[in-house]
């Protein structure tokens, strides 16, 4: 299939600073790509070359066949952006925002009203519609700034970390309406703080860092890259600990580790559920009785950690709002909106 988004060798410098140092990636038509990063890595700068808002000092970009450097105007209109800083009209209601995005791309006015509402209900801001969005709090601009996106249903999404910020809630609910979206051919490339948030929407992932795409897979892929699943066993009664170690020898690819307080014993493995399977019923068969099992496979946290050096990114979150990285004010378009 042919990729919605394709980028080639993209390079940006300001100052001394590389923020994209060569960054590839192309997601096919109809596909979610996860932007996984630490804070500074060039996600946003990647978001910001592909919708236009920046021009790169080299590489090529095209976005649903459009050359971005080339044809700018036309990419803005096939497109739709959320950014990490959201860009809704203070003075204006929720509902004035949304009719305004659509007629700005020339709905008609009763269109532009119907669809704003559809997005209100959508985003759970229906009883907030008339309220100037100065009043919303953070979560309801971000839900705000969403809808704002998805008014001319663009074949071609970007969403700059679009649930930071969202109460589990709405997190959920945004979650629904990203998958509704796909399922109806929506190509979108996501950035994200939250793992789980990848693992959930992203078809493929890229993990970027120092402004280079350093890794890129399915989630399940990217983990068995790593490797490091584990069985791990709480036995009843202390006394068996080392009978346990003789059953789970066979099948340990490492040295394992022992908590005795706990009595839980952990070793490397390989193999999946059949392996856990094996032990069970190996460690039935030498009756010792066990109070816990289970196969852990490593989490994307685990992915992030070995690839980047970093704490999970969520972790990383303490300062983000300080963050703002000389970002110039009249570069926080959003979606389109000037087209
Ligand atoms: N307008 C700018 N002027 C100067 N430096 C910038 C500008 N925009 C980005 N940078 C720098 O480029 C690098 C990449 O920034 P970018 O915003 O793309 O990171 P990010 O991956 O989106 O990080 P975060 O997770 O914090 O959002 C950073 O070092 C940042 O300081
Ligand atoms: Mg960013």
């Amino acid at each position: 299939m042919a990729p919605a988004i394709q980028a080639q060798n993209l390079v940006k410098t300001f100052g001394d600073v590389r923020a994209l140092d060569g960054v590839s990636l192309d997601v096919p038509e109809g596909t979610v790509l996860g932007l996984l990063g630490p804070n500074g890595a060039g996600k946003t700068t990647t978001v910001r070359v592909l919708t236009t808002l920046l021009r790169p000092d080299s590489g090529r970009a095209v976005v649903a066949g459009v050359d971005v450097l080339k044809h700018p105007n036309q990419v803005r209109s096939l497109i739709g952006l959320s950014g990490q800083y959201a860009a809704v009209d203070e003075y204006l209601t929720g509902r004035e925002n949304l009719q305004m995005v659509g007629e700005l791309y020339q709905m008609s006015s009763r269109d532009a009203k119907a669809r704003a509402l559809e997005l209100l209900e959508w985003f759970n801001l229906s009883e907030a519609m008339d309220r100037t969005a100065k009043t919303y709090s953070g979560g309801m601009r971000r839900r705000l700034d969403l809808a704002a996106a998805l008014v001319v249903r663009p074949p071609v999404m970007f969403l700059d970390e679009p649930t930071t910020g969202l109460d589990p809630r709405n997190r959920l609910a945004l979650w629904g309406v990203i998958e509704t979206l796909v399922d109806q051919g929506t190509t979108l490339l996501l950035t994200t703080q939250y793992l789980e948030e990848a693992d959930r929407l992203a078809h493929d992932i890229a993990v970027v860092d120092h402004g280079r795409v350093i890794a890129r897979g399915t989630a399940d892929q990217l983990k068995a890259q790593i490797g490091g699943e584990r069985v791990e066993v709480v036995v009843h009664q202390r006394e068996d600990v080392s009978e346990a170690l003789a059953a789970l020898a066979p099948y340990a690819k490492g040295d394992p580790d022992v908590e005795k307080n706990t009595r839980k014993i952990t070793v490397p493995v390989s193999g999946g559920a059949k392996v856990l399977a094996d032990v069970i019923r190996e460690l039935d068969a030498r009756s010792i009785e066990i109070d816990d099992i289970g196969l852990r496979r490593p989490t994307l946290d685990d992915v992030f950690l070995s690839l980047t050096g970093h704490a999970t990114i969520a972790e990383q979150n303490g300062d983000r709002n300080t963050d703002e990285t000389g970002r110039p004010a009249k570069g926080r378009k959003s979606h389109g909106k000037e087209v």
